[in-house]
């Protein structure tokens, strides 16, 4: 260095001032110093509460960094204690010797593995509270001579004032960012609740108003007439009264869901048993449709999952392939072993997932292009709740085109890692 560079001080305090937040200042230093005093690399560690230095922030011109932020090492008996007592930079030349002397040093290990071979540690001291150290480090032995140190302290003062506001700007800025999320999540959140009270309110109010008129057919003075009907008009209540629970269930998981609210309970269970009754029962409620569900290869190990939740999702898989495709048609079910986990898929022969409608085909309240075939309910909650059952669960769920035509829509769930 030659003779006192004044301005290039004054160039420093003047970039590190303007630096706002704890990385924009580090920068600034890391362009800064360059020339006046020697480095490939420049790291930040900042004293934490309980007697910690904690590595926060490095930059350097090397291929690989190995001590890397987030490294932490006890202050107390450390070299770097000695160096807040004597508030002096500390210059080591040669650090494959130092090592040698201090074997346990692992932070000199890691720099060495770097390519590093001198280094230049300097104290951050606010009103004589220790705020951290900036460690510049150069991978040629000898770099370092008092003068880099004397330099270093012209600026320290301002720059550990600096940091310690970047420091401060930098939680703000990510306590803003926390903020700003919790309110998206809210207004998000907000948003979907007045979605389920339209919803209830308009799907709720159809069979609601068949039921009255039903009743008031049969408690009126003309119920006589109906006497042959009786039956029929008894069933349509009770489809409607099931379609109306079905859907304040919906509403009620999907609320939930989104809220956070809603846990599961997995125990280990067979598959292969358990769902031949449910594809026994989905036959059954195909039977007017006069589509046929078969099950195809299973599973052979048992998984681990909650039994009802499961069931909802299987469920609905299977209440989808009947609803959109047309009558007299097959839904095929097969279960497959893969890596950790058992995919179930279910294969209809309907006319299958548009590209358009492939994004928020798992969302909720996505009604789609494809209408039901035979005058079902949709309220497009469905297979968000499926697609929710298979990741809470810690699968997935998705849909592929089938080979033959049609939809093919599979959901993972885990197997018990049997011993
Ligand atoms: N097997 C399928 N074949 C073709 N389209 C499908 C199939 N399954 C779902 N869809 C389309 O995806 C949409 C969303 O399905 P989802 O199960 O979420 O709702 P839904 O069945 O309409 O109503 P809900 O399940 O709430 O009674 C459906 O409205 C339909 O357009
Ligand atoms: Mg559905």
């Amino acid at each position: 260095m030659s003779a006192y560079p004044f301005e290039k001080l004054g160039q420093i305090t003047a970039g590190i001032n303007a630096g706002l937040t704890l990385e924009d200042i580090l920068e600034r230093v890391y362009q800064d110093f360059r020339g006046v005093i020697p480095y490939e690399r420049i790291g930040l560690a900042l004293v934490e509460e309980g007697g910690w230095a904690r590595s926060t922030w490095v930059k350097s011109d090397l291929p690989e960094i190995h001590l890397l932020p987030g490294y932490r090492a006890a202050l107390a008996g450390s070299s770097l204690e000695r160096i807040l007592e004597t508030r002096q930079p500390r210059i080591l030349n040669d650090l494959e010797a130092y090592l040698e002397h201090k074997p346990e040093s692992i932070s000199t290990r890691l720099i060495l593995q770097e390519g590093i071979r001198a280094s230049l540690t300097c104290p951050l001291i606010i009103e004589d509270k220790p705020v951290g150290f900036l460690f510049f480090s150069s991978v040629t032995r000898d770099s370092y001579h008092q003068e880099h140190a004397a330099f270093f302290q012209q600026a320290a003062g301002q720059l550990a004032v600096a940091l310690e506001r970047g420091q401060l700007v930098s939680a703000l800025a990510r306590q803003k960012e926390q903020i700003e999320q919790q309110n998206r999540d809210l207004i998000r959140l907000s948003e979907l609740k007045n979605k389920l009270i339209s919803v209830a309110a308009h799907d709720l109010r159809n069979p609601i108003s068949l039921i009255l008129s039903i009743t008031d057919i049969l408690m009126g003075p003309d119920a006589h007439l109906y006497a042959s009907e009786q039956h029929n008009l008894l069933d349509t209540i009770a489809r409607q009264a099931q379609h109306m629970i079905n859907l304040i269930n919906n509403l009620l998981d999907i609320s939930a869901i989104e809220s956070g609210g809603l846990k599961i309970n997995p125990a280990p269970m067979s598959l292969d048993p358990w769902i031949e009754g449910i594809v026994q029962e989905q036959a059954r409620l195909a039977e007017p449709k006069r589509t046929r569900i078969v099950l195809g290869s299973r599973c052979g190990r048992r998984v681990l999952a909650d039994e009802a939740r499961l069931r909802q999702a299987i469920e609905n898989l299977i209440s989808n392939a009947v609803k959109f495709s047309p009558p007299g048609s097959t839904v095929r079910l097969e279960l497959e072993q893969i890596p950790h986990f058992c995919r179930l898929w279910v294969r209809d022969q309907g006319p299958g997932i548009k590209a358009e409608d492939r994004p928020s085909l798992f969302k909720p309240f996505s009604r789609l292009s494809t209408l039901p075939t035979g005058r079902e309910k949709s309220t497009g909650l469905g297979l968000a709740i499926v697609k929710w059952i298979a990741q809470v669960h810690g699968g997935e769920a998705g849909v592929e085109d089938n080979p033959g035509g049609g939809a093919a829509f599979w959901m993972t769930i885990p197997l018990v890692q049997e011993q």
